[in-house]
C-alpha cells in the first residue's frame, strides 16, 4: 500500500516538474487546437507537431491564459453544452509549466497520433445539396466581410429536414455563416432593399462557426421546408493574406417521419431587440438592456444563442423557476461578434410553466473597445447592418405538450407587443428615424396594447391613460425595459 502511494506521489511530482511535449502537451494541443490549426483550416498557423507548437509556445500560453483560445465564449453555468471548447485550469497551467521548463520534447515514441479529421460530408451524402450560384472572391487583405447569398431550394413537395451540414469551399477564409429559410415571395419584396433585415426574421435554421459540428436536430424535431423557399446565408469572411474564392454548399438531410415538431425561438428581448429601442450612447460601457419573459407552459429547451453586433459586450440568461430554483443558462462576459456560436445543450432542459427568464445584455461603446466600428464613438441604434446594434438571447425550445404550443406563441407575441408599447410610450411614437424600416408591425403591436388603456375611446391616450399604461408595463418588468446610463 505504502509503495503504491509513494509511486503515485513520485509520478505526480515527476510529471508536474517536467511536462514534455510528446506525453503531456501533444495530447492537449491535438485534442483542443489542431482541428482548426492545421493546413487548409481557419487557424492562422498549424499546430500539428513539436516544432510548430514550440515556435509559438509563449504566445499559446498567453492566449490560453486569457481564454481567447480555444475560442469558446460561454462561461461555466448551470447547464452543460455539447462540444464545449474550454480548457481546464490544470490544462492551462500544464502548458505554462511546459513553456517555463524550456519546452522539452520528451520521448518521440510516446507521441500520440494526430486525430482523424473527417473530409467531405460528415453526415454522409445529403438528400439535397444547395450551393451558391457562383464563387465569391475574398481579397487578400482588408476588413472582414459580411456578405449575403441566396441559394435556391429545388423542391416540388414539402420536406422535414432533420439535419443540416454546412460545407465551406475555402475553409481558411470562412469564419461563420448564419442560414435563414426565407419565403421566396418575401425575398422578392425585399429586392433592392438589401437582405440585412432578414436577420430579424424568425426562420434561422443554421448557425455555423469555425469548428462547429453539423446540426443534427433533436429527436422528434425538424425544420419544415416548403417548395418556393430559399436559403439565405450571411457569411463572415476573414481575409487570409491571399485571395480566396468561396463556393459554399449546404447539405440537407430529410426525415422519413411525416410529423415532426418545429422549435420555437424564445427570444428575450423579441425581434433581436428591434422593438426594445436599443440606443447605445457614445462613450458608454454601462448601457444595459434588461427584459424578462415568463414562460406560460412547460417547455423543453435544446440550444441557446446570444446575438449583438460589434460593441456587444456581455450577456446573461437566467431562469427563475416557480419553486424558487434559479439556473444560469448562458453567461458571456467577453462577447465577440466574430464568433456566432450556437450553444447546444448536452441534455434538453425542461423549464416548468411560470419560469421567468431574465435576460441582461450590456454594450461597450467606448473608444477603448477595439471592436468599436466608429472612431470617435457615435450613438449606435438598433439596425440591420453590422455597424448598427442588436441584442437578444435566444432559447430554442418546444412546448413539452404539443397542445400548449399556441399558448407559448401567443405569450411571445404579447411580450413583443409590450416592448413595442413601452418603446412607443417612451419615444412618443418615433421609431427608427428612417435608419431602418420595421414596417407597421411594431406600431400596430404597440397600438393593440395601448388601446386597452384608451378608457374614453377617443383614439388617443390622455396623460392619465398613459400613466395607467406605464404602470401596467412596469408591472410586467418593462419599467427598466431599457435603462439609459452613460459614463458622463
Ligand atoms: C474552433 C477553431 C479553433 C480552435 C479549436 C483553436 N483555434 Fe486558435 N485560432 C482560430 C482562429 C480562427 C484564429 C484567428 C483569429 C480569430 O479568428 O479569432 C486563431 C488564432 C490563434 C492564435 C493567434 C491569435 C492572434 O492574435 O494572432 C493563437 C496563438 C491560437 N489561435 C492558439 C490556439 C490554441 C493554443 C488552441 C488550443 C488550445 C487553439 N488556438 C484552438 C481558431 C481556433
Amino acid at each position: 500500500m505504502r509503495s503504491v502511494i509513494l509511486l503515485l506521489l513520485v509520478s505526480a511530482v515527476a510529471s508536474a516538474a517536467a511536462p514534455t511535449f510528446t506525453e503531456d502537451v501533444a495530447p492537449l494541443v491535438f485534442q483542443n487546437c489542431t482541428s482548426c490549426h492545421r493546413p487548409g483550416q481557419a487557424g492562422p498557423f498549424p499546430l500539428t507537431n513539436y516544432e510548430e507548437v514550440k515556435k509559438r509556445g509563449p504566445f499559446l500560453v498567453a492566449l490560453t491564459e486569457a481564454r481567447i483560445m480555444p475560442p469558446w465564449h460561454a462561461e461555466p453555468g448551470d447547464v452543460e453544452f455539447a462540444g464545449a471548447r474550454r480548457l481546464s485550469d490544470e490544462q492551462i497551467a500544464l502548458l505554462k509549466s511546459w513553456v517555463e521548463a524550456g519546452m522539452p520534447e520528451g520521448d518521440p515514441d510516446k507521441l500520440p497520433a494526430l486525430p482523424e479529421f473527417a473530409e467531405g460530408w460528415e453526415l454522409g451524402e445529403p438528400d439535397l445539396t444547395l450551393a451558391m450560384d457562383k464563387e465569391f472572391e475574398i481579397p487578400a487583405e482588408g476588413e472582414d466581410l459580411y456578405e449575403y447569398f441566396v441559394m435556391d431550394i429545388p423542391l416540388t413537395e414539402a420536406k422535414w429536414v432533420r439535419a443540416i451540414e454546412y460545407q465551406p469551399g475555402a475553409r481558411a477564409v470562412v469564419h461563420h455563416i448564419l442560414g435563414f429559410l426565407v419565403d421566396g415571395e418575401a425575398l422578392e419584396r425585399k429586392k433592392g432593399k438589401g437582405l440585412g433585415g432578414l436577420t430579424g426574421d424568425r426562420n434561422r435554421v443554421l448557425t455555423w462557426a469555425i469548428g462547429t459540428d453539423p446540426r443534427v436536430l433533436p429527436e422528434g424535431v425538424g425544420v419544415r421546408v416548403e417548395p418556393g423557399m430559399k436559403m439565405v446565408i450571411q457569411a463572415h469572411f476573414h481575409p487570409t493574406g491571399k485571395v480566396e474564392r468561396e463556393l459554399s454548399h449546404i447539405g440537407l438531410f430529410f426525415s422519413d417521419e411525416a410529423d415532426l415538431r418545429t422549435t420555437t425561438e424564445i427570444q428575450v428581448p423579441a425581434h433581436f431587440g428591434e422593438w426594445s429601442g436599443i440606443e447605445v450612447p457614445a462613450g458608454s460601457d454601462k448601457y444595459t438592456l434588461r427584459e424578462s419573459f415568463t414562460i406560460p407552459v412547460d417547455v423543453k429547451a435544446f440550444a441557446t444563442f446570444a446575438h449583438a453586433h460589434y460593441i456587444g459586450k456581455a450577456f446573461e440568461l437566467t431562469a427563475h423557476q416557480p419553486d424558487g430554483k434559479s439556473l444560469t443558462i448562458l453567461k458571456i462576459d467577453n462577447y465577440d461578434f466574430a464568433w456566432q456560436e450556437l450553444y447546444k445543450l448536452s441534455d434538453p432542459l425542461v423549464l416548468p410553466a411560470g419560469t421567468r427568464l431574465d435576460a441582461v445584455i450590456r454594450w461597450d461603446n467606448r473608444a477603448t473597445n477595439p471592436a468599436n466600428p466608429y472612431s470617435p464613438p457615435q450613438d449606435i441604434r438598433w439596425g440591420p447592418f453590422s455597424e448598427d446594434e442588436m441584442g437578444s438571447i435566444i432559447l430554442d425550445s418546444i412546448a413539452v405538450n404539443p397542445a400548449d404550443e399556441p399558448k407559448l406563441l401567443e405569450a411571445l407575441e404579447e411580450h413583443a407587443a409590450l416592448s413595442a408599447a413601452n418603446f412607443y410610450l417612451t419615444t412618443g411614437g418615433k421609431f427608427f428615424d428612417g435608419r431602418s424600416d420595421p414596417g407597421d408591425r411594431p406600431k400596430k403591436a404597440a397600438k393593440k396594447v395601448l388601446d386597452r388603456f384608451d378608457a374614453d375611446g377617443n383614439g388617443e391616450l390622455s396623460e392619465a391613460e398613459k400613466q395607467a399604461a406605464r404602470e401596467f408595463l412596469a408591472a410586467h418588468g418593462f419599467d427598466k425595459g431599457y435603462e439609459r446610463a452613460s459614463d458622463d
